[in-house]
């Protein structure tokens, strides 16, 4: 069982002694919780691949406390990431970049290229500050399940292989961060959308953005080797549907349904959840993975779920949505 830490400077001072002995642990971030390692140390780094069961080849993002820290971990003139760095940090943004040599190998599943981002969450940066070097964390799941985005989602499949979890509350924004790589600054490219969207970031890059899409793509594999087509997945098969007729004729005693918000011309099922009151992008993508989390343990056989908007502002849930239903 998992030491469960309340947010207080004793356990920043745990978890610090922890990490620099090389141990694994589980941090809040505002996105979703993560399995944190000390980052320059790859008998540690070694400890998350396998706790998560991760495959080798997905490379690690690196959570640093201060911009001066990304920069001394990184190569390549500041001026290119700056603008994102000071709008979106801390934040939900992760920014690939060319990595320092003082990075392990393990980290970046041998790429010259990092992965890297400032968390929102204070006690998170201040773990990293004290530990005095960055800390790698990919999200703190098992890998290919439905992320946490609680100290209890944790407990409940990482519990038995992960010493201390660090009770941050639960995540604001509920999916992980948006990713861009600026390796090529010609072409800016998103690789995995998230709670930053692509309009925000060309006008903070005063350039356009371009959204690689991936889901069914698996050559997006060279570009971010985790975005495989089929994760985030419950136990039991999620079935995107985009006509509301289908919705209407599911199964209702073994089915549940995933709206995204109230439709009150429907027949509901025992088992439904909605992600928003209001319609509201954010707060669809904060419930989402505890709503996934819960239906998947509600007894039922399948969970229908509704196509979310085809707005840009949607894009992080429709690609999580996505992936959850993939089955390739
Ligand atoms: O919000 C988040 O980003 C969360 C929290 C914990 O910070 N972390 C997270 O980590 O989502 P993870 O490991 O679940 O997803 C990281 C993604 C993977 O798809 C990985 O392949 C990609 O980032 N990635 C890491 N380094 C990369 C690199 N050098 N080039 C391209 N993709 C990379
Ligand atoms: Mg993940």
């Amino acid at each position: 069982m998992a030491t469960i830490l309340r947010p207080s400077p004793e356990s920043v001072a745990i978890l610090v002694v922890h990490l620099s002995e090389g141990g694994i642990a589980a941090i809040p971030t505002e996105t979703v919780y993560g399995l944190a390692a000390d980052a320059t140390n790859p008998d540690a780094i070694a400890k998350i691949f396998v706790a998560k069961n991760r495959p080798q080849n997905n490379p690690l993002i690196l959570h640093c406390h201060s911009i001066e820290q990304v920069a001394e971990y990184t190569i390549g003139e500041t001026e290119r990431w700056y603008d994102l760095a000071r709008q979106f940090w801390p934040g939900p943004l992760t920014l690939i970049l060319k990595k320092n040599p003082a990075i392990p190998d393990v980290v970046t599943a041998g790429r010259d290229t990092v992965a890297v981002r400032i968390p929102a969450s204070q006690l998170s940066r201040e773990v990293i500050r004290k530990l005095g070097r960055p800390i790698a964390a990919p999200s703190a799941n098992p890998s290919g399940y439905v992320s946490p985005t609680t100290a209890e989602h944790v407990e409940e499949s990482l519990g038995d292989r992960v010493p201390y979890i660090l009770d941050g509350g639960a995540c604001e924004r509920g999916i992980e961060s948006t990713i861009i790589s600026l390796i090529d600054p010609e072409k800016p490219m998103i690789l995995r959308p998230g709670p930053i969207n692509q309009s925000e970031l060309t006008s903070a890059l005063k350039r356009q953005v371009i959204t690689k899409h991936v889901a069914g793509d698996e050559s997006q594999a060279q570009d971010a080797p985790g975005l495989f087509s089929a994760h985030y997945q419950p136990t039991i098969p999620v079935i995107l549907c985009d006509d509301p007729l289908k919705l209407k004729q599911i199964d209702k005693s073994s089915s549940a349904l995933l709206l995204i918000s109230k439709k009150s011309e429907t027949v509901m099922p025992d088992v439904v959840e909605y992600l928003t009151e209001s319609g509201n992008a954010n707060e669809a993508a904060t419930n989402l993975y505890s709503a996934l989390r819960r239906l998947d343990k509600s007894g039922v056989k399948a969970i229908y779920a509704e196509v979310p908007p085809a707005d840009q502002e949607w894009q992080g849930v429709a690609d999580r949505l996505n992936r959850a239903s993939s089955n390739l």
